[in-house]
């Protein structure tokens, strides 16, 4: 076998403890982020970063309804945690100088709690269903009716003598939130006017948003320590910003509270988030995949057991964010690093290309 010197060394093996509990690199938000976040968050258009494309398309969406003097088209969302869904429609309503209601999928459990807060509307209130995929089937088939017709049907009573009572509702903007537009039925898909995709952010527009978040927390930054926060935040703005504050905790207590790029560097070691954005967890499976598997390929519940984690942990916590950026694919075989894998591990790859591997990835 053709490990590098230090060879697969069983004792390093990481033990980790709930690594989904303390994870700064995770696109999800947790209480503190919160708090922080509607500090953080863009008030409108020009100042929300990057997402060109949904912005001028949205841009004109809002202004030619504002022309009107009409409510704005049902608006979906679609994109990863953390790339700013909940920020842009706040935005919408801001922009629409409309109020805004503020529910989501899992809340909304039975159609009468949808008939509740959709009979209770403003004219021209934005209302945001937050994980729209997550709705029941009733309330969705509700929300149908609602979006096209801004009519729902109120059922009093139970059996053969329940009756439907038509309800007029006052129109009304829905923008609705998803992580899985895969998830959404067609036909409530179909019922959006526009519908905007979130793409990740690129290094340039992730440094643009430390340097407005550094400004909002009067923290001192310079170019390249924006640029080393800004390379390890998975191209997610929520991740860019939580990176931002655990590094000015550092320069505040080691140096004099500015952020450079060694400040930078030093606080994400002493996180244990590397210069691509790894974190502790994904650093240990890729390792255990290239160490003691020669870059595989091997089933995910090997690996699972090599790294100490739950299946669903290695499947669906860490492997995403490794297979977009190149470093591990998943195969009908099971999980193969790439030779980009080894790469970033520092780690020469064996002579023939790891067990089997020969074919994927050439020689
Ligand atoms: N384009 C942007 N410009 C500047 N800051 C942004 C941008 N997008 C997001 N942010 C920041 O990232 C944080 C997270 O954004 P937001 O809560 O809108 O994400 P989300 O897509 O709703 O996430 P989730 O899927 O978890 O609900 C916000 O506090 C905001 O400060
Ligand atoms: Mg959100």
């Amino acid at each position: 076998m053709n490990w590098d010197e230090t060879g697969p060394d069983t004792d390093e093996r990481p033990h980790l403890d709930d690594p989904l509990d303390d994870r700064l690199v995770d696109a999800g938000a947790d209480g503190e982020d919160t708090a922080v976040e509607a500090a953080l968050r863009p008030k409108d258009l020009d100042e929300f970063v990057g997402q060109e494309k949904v912005r001028e398309q949205l841009d004109l969406v809002l202004k030619a309804a504002r022309a009107r003097g009409a409510t704005a088209d049902h608006v979906l969302l679609s994109g990863a945690p953390g790339l700013g869904k909940t920020t842009l429609s706040m935005i919408i309503a801001a922009e629409m100088n409309a109020p805004i209601r503020i529910t989501s999928g899992p809340a909304i459990q039975h159609a009468g709690d949808l008939a509740a807060i959709l009979s209770s509307l403003q004219e021209g209130e934005v209302l945001f269903l937050d994980e729209i995929h997550r709705m029941s089937r009733p309330a969705e088939e509700m929300l149908y009716m609602a979006m096209e017709d801004f009519r729902v049907d109120v059922i009093v009573g139970k059996g053969p003598g329940a009756t439907a009572i038509p309800l007029e509702l006052p129109p009304f903007t829905l923008v609705g939130a998803t992580t899985r537009a895969g998830l959404l039925p067609p036909p409530l898909r179909d019922r959006f006017g526009f519908t905007g995709h979130m793409e990740f952010y690129s290094p340039v527009e992730l440094e643009r948003v430390i340097h407005r978040s550094a400004r909002l927390l009067d923290v001192e930054i310079d170019v390249v320590g924006a640029a080393e926060i800004a390379g390890r935040s998975r191209g997610t703005p929520r991740i860019a910003n939580r990176l931002l504050r655990r590094v000015r905790d550092y320069a505040q207590v080691k140096a004099d509270g500015r952020i450079d790029r060694d400040i930078a560097a030093a606080a994400l070691r002493v996180y244990e988030v590397d210069a691509r954005g790894l974190d502790r967890l994904d650093r240990a499976v890729l390792g255990a995949l290239l160490k003691l598997f020669g870059g595989g390929p091997v089933g995910l519940s090997t690996l699972a057991v090599a790294v100490g984690e739950e299946r669903e942990t290695v499947e669906e916590v860490a492997e995403p964010f490794l297979v977009r950026e190149g470093l591990l694919a998943r195969t009908p075989r099971g999980r193969v690093a790439t030779p980009a894998a080894w790469a970033h591990l520092g780690l020469v790859p064996p002579p023939h290309g790891g067990k089997g591997q020969q074919g994927l990835f050439g020689a």
